[in-house]
């Protein structure tokens, strides 16, 4: 079997110029009258969600450096900053032109910018952070992805990233299927952060595992594989991450895990008209489009906080 790597950074670097097209449950809660607002039990933006799940199992008052990578258009942050002025945040994103919407969005605070791939980061850089945030970005991170023919030149990235999957195989006994599509980057990613022993980590993302709860199986339906499902893009490919190899990783560098759909701190206000509009095979209105999105998105997506053992 050989493998391809699905990369996205070229596109990123170069092409980015818009994350209209790729709307994030983020940037969907962000304006003040979003529809998706409604839905949920606490009208509030995605970073404040966010804040008040984590304070219950964080103490800020210990939490000073903070990592976001990937932040996208930057509303996480300035939600957090808003909440907790004494952060001090470094956000480091692969593109340029996302970089420069993070700086205008943050420009009344003390933050620290950083244009790079956060696979090149050096692992010790993650020893400075007591928390790190990955919201949304590990998919796009490079995956392996099984092709029958081909086989991969020793010189090329998908060489040494097999050869990463050997050793994460034997490392974590995780145990990959011939089919199976690897999410090597967000694994790589991962270890490296666990390694630099960081207090704190939260990170979410499209599930390949997610399920959804009985109360709502006659209103959505999820599909999940249980292996990395491919996602087509504008411009780039992305694959949802299988979090119980994430989550073996974590345990075994002795993190305390709680995973769960994001819907666990973005509660729905699951009432009639939820329902009804949940209900519909075709949706008259956009509102009622993006409403049936935005619920499938809060079960779709896990997030994963993963909190170093002692603390
Ligand atoms: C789908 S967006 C999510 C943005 C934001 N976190 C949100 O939830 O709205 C993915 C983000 O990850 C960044 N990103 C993708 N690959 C990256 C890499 N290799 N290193 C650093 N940032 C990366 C993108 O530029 C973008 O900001």
């Amino acid at each position: 079997m050989g493998y391809t790597l699905n990369a996205t950074d070229n596109y990123h670097i170069k092409d980015l110029n818009s994350l209209g097209w790729e709307l994030t449950v983020g940037n969907a809660l962000y304006p003040e009258n979003s529809p998706c607002r409604s839905v949920l039990q606490t009208k509030a933006s995605f970073g404040v969600h966010l804040y008040r799940f984590l304070e219950k199992l964080i103490d800020f008052n210990e939490i000073y450096n903070i990592l976001e990578i990937g932040g996208g258009l930057g509303y996480l942050m300035h939600d957090f900053l808003t909440l907790n002025p004494q952060l001090t945040p470094t956000m480091l994103d692969i593109s340029p032109y996302l970089l420069e919407k993070q700086k205008e969005i943050l420009k009344e605070f003390n933050v620290n910018f950083l244009q790079s791939d956060i696979l090149k980061m050096e692992m010790n850089a993650f020893s400075a952070y007591d928390l790190i945030i990955m919201n949304e970005n590990l998919g796009d991170l490079p995956a392996l992805v099984p092709h029958g023919t081909y086989i991969s030149d020793p010189q090329d990235d998908a060489a040494s990233y097999l050869e990463k999957a050997s050793y994460f195989k034997q490392k974590y006994n995780i145990p990959f299927a011939a089919q199976e599509t690897i999410n090597i980057g967000a694994l790589t990613l991962l270890e490296n952060i666990c390694r630099a022993k960081v207090e704190y980590i939260y990170l979410s993302e499209h599930s390949c595992e997610a399920l959804v709860p009985e109360f709502l199986k006659p209103y959505i339906n999820i599909e999940s594989s249980g292996t990395p499902e491919k996602i087509s893009l504008k411009g780039h490919n992305e694959y949802t991450i299988k979090f119980s190899y994430l989550q073996k990783i974590a345990q075994m560098f002795n993190y305390n895990v709680r995973r769960g759909p994001i819907a666990d701190f973005l509660p729905l206000d699951f009432n009639d008209r939820l329902c009804a509009t949940l209900r519909l095979t075709t949706p008259f209105t956009a509102e009622q489009e993006i409403i049936q999105q935005f619920v499938h998105d809060l079960y779709k997506y896990e997030y994963m906080i993963m909190i170093k053992d002692g603390k």
